[in-house]
């Protein structure tokens, strides 16, 4: 039984089979393959609100035929709500699907979920653990825009503490020869340890800065997020409102940035956006996010078909 958890566990060799279909899927707009999957079940079990995971994997399965249940709000709306485990969960889910894909607020829920073993596991975002499938659609926008996966600097900008898409963009990316990575945050969301351990386990070189300015002529591949406000700061740290206004001056990204960038420079984010990418750029040829979020319902058609027939 296949389960997609961890970013780690994506070897090159996998990304290139699974990106080809996905380029398969994209080329054809999806037409020819209602029946890939027909008569499977796929459950969308969200703890947490999401928009464009949750979508995607809907629109997804759809695509490939298969059949789909969902809890948008299993938070609230499921036995949860009666102190039902998410164990228990999953092992009556068992029966009536073939894939479930569990977003939940805890960091390992995916990854205890899978280890039961009982039906195919999709990480859709374990709290500030990770988010696979979202690192795997960023991965392939990547390489579109860029035409290659190595030697590339790739800046991560914003909370890198609570972001669970960097961390999972961080272990993908680091799998590439050439690569390099700037971590820029302000010191109250820096990067965790463990992230930073296993990039020099890995000999992938990285630096940290809190000075957004000084990375835009370096990176190639600007990775922008959100401040992950309904979560708490890992570090222990509150942020008054004076901080938080002076972190929204420094962090938000607008022409004045953007025309220093390289022309071949493309700017990422793995949506909702706040404050962090100002409107005015959204027309620059250097923003991507929106072609990035559709990229999403590709790249999850070839997720599901890997999960349920590899
Ligand atoms: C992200 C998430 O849920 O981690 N959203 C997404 O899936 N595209 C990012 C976020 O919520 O900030």
């Amino acid at each position: 039984m296949r389960h997609i958890v961890r970013a780690q566990q994506f070897t090159p060799q996998l990304i290139e089979r699974l990106f080809h279909r996905t380029k398969q899927f994209k080329k054809t707009d999806g037409r020819g393959f209602e029946d890939t999957l027909r008569r499977r079940f796929i459950l969308n079990l969200f703890y947490e609100p999401s928009t464009r995971t949750r979508l995607s994997f809907d629109a997804a399965a759809r695509r490939l035929g298969m059949e789909v249940l969902s809890t948008e709000n299993a938070r609230e709306m499921s036995s949860a709500v009666k102190g039902e485990s998410l164990a228990d969960t999953i092992s009556y889910v068992t029966g009536l699907v073939d894939v479930a894909v569990v977003r939940h607020p805890q960091e390992g829920a995916a990854e205890e979920a899978a280890s039961r073993n009982e039906v195919s596991i999709v990480n859709g975002g374990d709290g500030t653990g990770q988010h696979p499938t979202q690192a795997f659609l960023d991965l392939f926008t990547i390489e579109e825009f860029m035409g290659r996966l190595t030697n590339i600097t790739l800046v991560c900008v914003g909370d890198l503490a609570r972001g669970r898409t960097v961390r999972s963009l961080v272990y993908l990316f680091a799998k590439y020869p050439g690569n390099s990575i700037i971590f820029v945050s302000p010191p109250e969301y820096r990067i965790g340890e463990d992230i930073k351990e296993y990039l020099t386990r890995h000999n992938v070189p990285f630096s940290e800065t809190s000075n957004l300015s000084e990375t835009l002529e370096y990176g190639d591949v600007f990775y922008c997020t959100r401040p992950q406000l309904e979560r708490p700061n890992p570090y222990g740290h509150v942020i008054c409102d004076e901080r938080m206004t002076e972190i929204r001056v420094e962090f938000t990204m607008r022409l004045v940035h953007v025309e220093r960038m390289k022309p071949t420079a493309i700017i990422l984010h793995p949506l909702p956006r706040t404050f962090e990418l100002h409107p005015e750029i959204d027309s620059n040829p250097r923003a991507k996010w929106f072609p990035q979020a559709h990229n999403g319902l590709w790249t999850r058609m070839s997720i599901l078909e890997y999960v349920c027939v590899g």
